[in-house]
């Protein structure tokens, strides 16, 4: 979703802004704006589409001569795509980006109109006006800032110039924000991967918290008292947000999948002893949305079937609002690369306020999900650029199998030491046989409606691969249980129709057999990906190592990613940023 970036200090702040906004293009976006200063002048100048339109516009643009600005990625919310609802937002004294959404936006509009007249549709707008009215009030703007704090409901990242100021403010709540040190520099952005061409160090502002960012100094305030600041290291590298050799980020990080396979791998061996045994608990929730879940679907599969612990899976943005009893002894499970999906987190609340344990299975350590869990089991997938997430996914399920191992056997013996470690080898394998992928790529690519039908687990890895088609290659699928076909949608099969079936289970074999027979009798494509190569042959068979059902279904699901991506590849789809999708789903 939208991104923030600022910068001050002795170099040129239209350069390295716009260079760290295009770090920040993996997150979903459909305009871009930034805001240039100097001591006497503050010059805004936004755009609809892509950065490189922005850019264009910059460059046959007379620019002042500035050494502070912010800019902007903006994924509509409030309001349509146009330049007026681009970021940054300007009054007469405030000129402002916003992340989030201001849930009172409306309310607070309607007290201003009198004195304001709005030029957007924006609620970035709304914090604007209300800020500046404060500012004209105080003429103090720390004082501005706590009453806009005091007022305003709801999730923002704010980076704010005051035209008589030579100091950038951020300050934020429900949504992340960090201040980036450099040599005699700063930097603001909504994520390290923003800055990382200029520095690795930085501070996480606090909820409600305000950074007073000057060229010398940086001072953060909470509740009108100083705060001390620990100052973090990101253990990323430039080379971590760049394409190197590839062609997309998806395929470069699909291609990473047995290296972060491995380092996580490490990790969870060496930390085996703490991790939490799941039987201790009467009931388990796992959250999460979109892939996120499909990874808790194959947790669910893996618990109940293994270890007998009955798993409910729930999408967070049903959970935050349904009736959950918890009146047993309960953990909540937050699944959650970025750790800031707006959904998730509001689950995680209302797990917490009802007394559950919470532990969460995040990658970004430093998110809001990270911090406001009880135990975290980190995934080791390093960033993930790439709108369809795909190493991570895979970690997500790593991370899972090794609940159920702790949940089962108490201890990691050395025989499964021993197939884990030899996964990484069998990935590679997987991951190497592209030239199958992209004949199957080649045969579907043209097809508007694709199935996906298993059972059990096989069906929590239907529903990822079918997401990876829908999102990455623009083609509807879906994700069928294999039985269920005959209750109506079978209606569908019809000649040259694509199904994609997936057996990796011993005992529902024969059945899912049974169902590709009655798709194939209608006259549909089969695809068929198993474990068991001594299946009947179909259109396609893509036949994986067979490995221990806790860890098969990651040998699995690389296929259908690699499937999706071919695929999208021949319909030259955007495939790291696919259309209308964004990254981090920061609001509801
Ligand atoms: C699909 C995809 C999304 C995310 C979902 C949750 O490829 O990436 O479905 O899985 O938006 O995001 P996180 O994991 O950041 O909470």
């Amino acid at each position: 979703m939208c991104g923030i970036v600022g910068y001050i200090g002795k170099n040129n702040p239209k350069e390295i802004l716009i260079n760290s906004l295009k770090h920040l293009e993996y997150r979903g976006y459909d305009s871009s704006g930034i805001a240039l200063k100097n001591k006497s002048d503050i010059q805004v100048i936004k755009s609809v589409g892509k950065i490189n339109s922005l850019e264009e516009k910059l460059n046959n643009t007379e620019l002042i001569n500035s050494n502070m600005g912010i800019a902007h990625t903006r994924w509509a919310t409030h309001g349509k795509v146009t330049v007026d609802n681009a970021h940054p937002h300007s009054t007469s004294h405030i000129t402002l980006v916003h992340n989030g959404i201001i849930e009172n936006a409306n309310d607070i509009k309607n007290n201003l109109l009198t004195e304001y007249s709005f030029k957007s549709e924006t609620d970035t707008e709304v914090i604007a006006a209300l800020l500046n009215k404060f500012y004209e009030e105080e003429k103090d703007i720390y004082k501005a800032l706590e009453k806009m704090i005091s007022i305003v409901k709801g999730s923002y990242a704010l980076a704010i110039l005051v035209d008589n100021l030579d100091k950038i403010y951020a300050v934020r709540k429900n949504s992340p924000l960090i201040i980036g040190i450099g040599k005699n520099e700063y930097f603001i952005a909504s994520d390290i991967s923003a800055i990382i061409d200029y520095t690795n160090k930085y501070i996480l502002l606090g909820e409600e918290e305000i950074g007073e960012i000057g060229f010398n100094d940086l001072v953060v305030y909470k509740d009108g008292n100083v705060c001390k600041k620990e100052i973090k290291t990101a253990d990323l590298i430039k080379e971590d947000v760049s394409k190197g050799n590839y062609e997309h980020f998806m395929l470069k990080e699909i291609m990473e999948e047995s290296s972060v396979f491995r380092k996580t791998l490490d990790k969870y061996i060496s930390d085996f002893n703490n991790l939490i045994d799941l039987s201790n608990y009467e009931e388990i929730h796992i959250v999460a949305c979109g892939s996120a879940m499909y990874a808790g679907m194959v947790g669910k599969n893996l618990l109940e079937e293994e270890c007998s612990i009955k798993v409910d899976v729930e999408c967070a943005s049903e959970y935050r609002y349904k009736k959950v009893f918890y009146d047993r002894k309960t953990l909540v499970i937050l699944i959650s690369q970025s750790g800031e999906t707006a959904d998730t987190i509001a689950a995680l609340r209302k797990a917490k306020s009802n007394g559950a344990d919470t532990l969460g299975i995040v990658n970004v350590k430093t998110s809001s999900i990270a911090r406001e869990v009880d135990y975290n089991l980190f995934i080791e997938a390093g960033v993930e650029v790439a709108v369809a997430t795909t190493k991570a996914y895979l970690l997500q399920v790593l991370a899972l199998s090794f609940l159920a191992i702790k949940s089962k056997y108490k201890v990691l013996s050395e025989e499964l030491k021993e197939e884990l470690r030899n996964i990484p080898s069998l990935l590679e394998e997987v991951l190497n046989r592209k030239e199958e992928y992209k004949k199957i790529a080649n045969s579907i690519y043209q097809s508007e409606d694709v199935f996906f039908i298993g059972r059990k687990m096989d069906y929590a890895i239907c529903m990822e691969g079918s997401l990876k088609l829908k999102e990455v290659a623009y083609i509807h699928s879906e994700a069928y249980q294999a039985g269920e076909l005959k209750h109506g949608t079978i209606s569908l099969i019809e000649d040259g129709m694509v199904v994609v079936a997936i057996i990796t289970e011993e005992d529902i074999k024969d059945k899912t057999i049974s169902n590709i027979i009655e798709v194939k009798t209608r006259g549909a494509k089969v695809i068929l990906v198993t474990n068991d190569g001594s299946l009947p042959k179909y259109d396609f068979n893509i036949v994986v190592p067979k490995i221990n059902k806790l860890f098969q279904s990651m040998l699995v699901v690389p296929v259908l990613q690699l499937i999706a991506y071919y695929t999208a590849l021949l319909r030259d789809c955007d495939i790291d940023k696919p259309k209308n999708l964004a990254k981090s789903v920061t609001v509801e």
